[in-house]
């Protein structure tokens, strides 16, 4: 069980040294006062963030034991926007993009798995392109490094020059660090491909991640090949 209450009292549990807080994902000193005061903060708006009170009118697109998944459009009430922008500035801040604006905003569709606890736990947001560069396998010289050293700080991952036909980029995916691991990633995906265009269900080489993190490779990888 994962809700608001439990995210509440993980922010107030007394640590010393460095404390990588499970719920915001924010590093700081529990014994620094200042360094608690920010934390309190950021914690507090993260929450704020991703707390869904239920809209009069949700696009439900799919539906499943633990949560539900809505689509929200470019054109949708304010307020629906307002949670959509919200809750990627938060997938935005972990994936350590500095702008938030989209490639194509007005086209932008994100999809947000809301768990039964109403917190959104997971956001996907898509765009309609007409090409992408294939992300090639690591060069041999990469292999010894460990995922911290090489991967996770400089991202370099070596894409094809050769551009391939795709109908829809995946410009962000981020799922509540807390509900990893339990398929919320797989199933956005899937609704994506059967949602995105009317009428027909995308296949895995019609979507395409784009600058995916080490995370995202990983998950990237394992989806596209079952
Ligand atoms: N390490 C190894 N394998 C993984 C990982 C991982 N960190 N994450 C997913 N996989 C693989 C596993 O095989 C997994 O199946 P299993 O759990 O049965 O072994 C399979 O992918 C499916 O995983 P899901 O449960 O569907 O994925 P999840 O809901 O955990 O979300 C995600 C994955 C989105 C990458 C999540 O870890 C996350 O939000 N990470 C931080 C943000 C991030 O890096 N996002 C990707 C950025 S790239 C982009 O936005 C284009
Ligand atoms: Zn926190």
């Amino acid at each position: 069980k994962l809700d608001s209450d439990q995210l509440i009292i993980d922010a107030g549990q007394k640590q010393f040294g460095a404390t990588n807080c499970s719920s915001c994902g924010m590093v700081y000193s529990a014994d620094i006062p200042e360094d608690n005061f920010q934390h309190t903060q950021f914690h507090q708006r993260f929450l704020d963030s991703i707390k869904y009170v239920g809209w009069k009118k949700e696009r439900v697109v799919a539906e499943f034991w633990d949560g539900k998944i809505i689509l929200v459009l470019p054109d949708d009430p304010k307020y629906a926007v307002k949670k959509a922008e919200d809750v990627r500035r938060i997938a935005d801040n972990e994936l350590g993009f500095q702008q938030v604006t989209l490639g194509r905003p007005t086209q932008a569709k994100t999809f947000l798995f809301i768990n039964t606890d109403r917190l959104v736990v997971g956001c996907l947001v898509a765009e309609p392109i007409r090409q992408a560069y294939r992300v090639l396998e690591q060069p041999d010289r990469n292999k010894d490094m460990t995922k911290d050293d090489f991967m996770e700080r400089h991202r370099a991952w070596c894409c094809s020059t050769v551009p391939e036909q795709a109908l829809c980029g995946i410009s962000r995916i981020w799922v509540f660090s807390l509900a990893r691991r339990q398929g919320i990633a797989t199933r956005m995906l899937d609704t994506v491909r059967s949602t995105f265009m009317y009428g027909s269900y995308l296949t895995k080489q019609e979507i395409a991640f784009s600058d995916p993190t080490p995370d995202g490779k990983l998950f990237a990888t394992k989806y596209c090949n079952t």
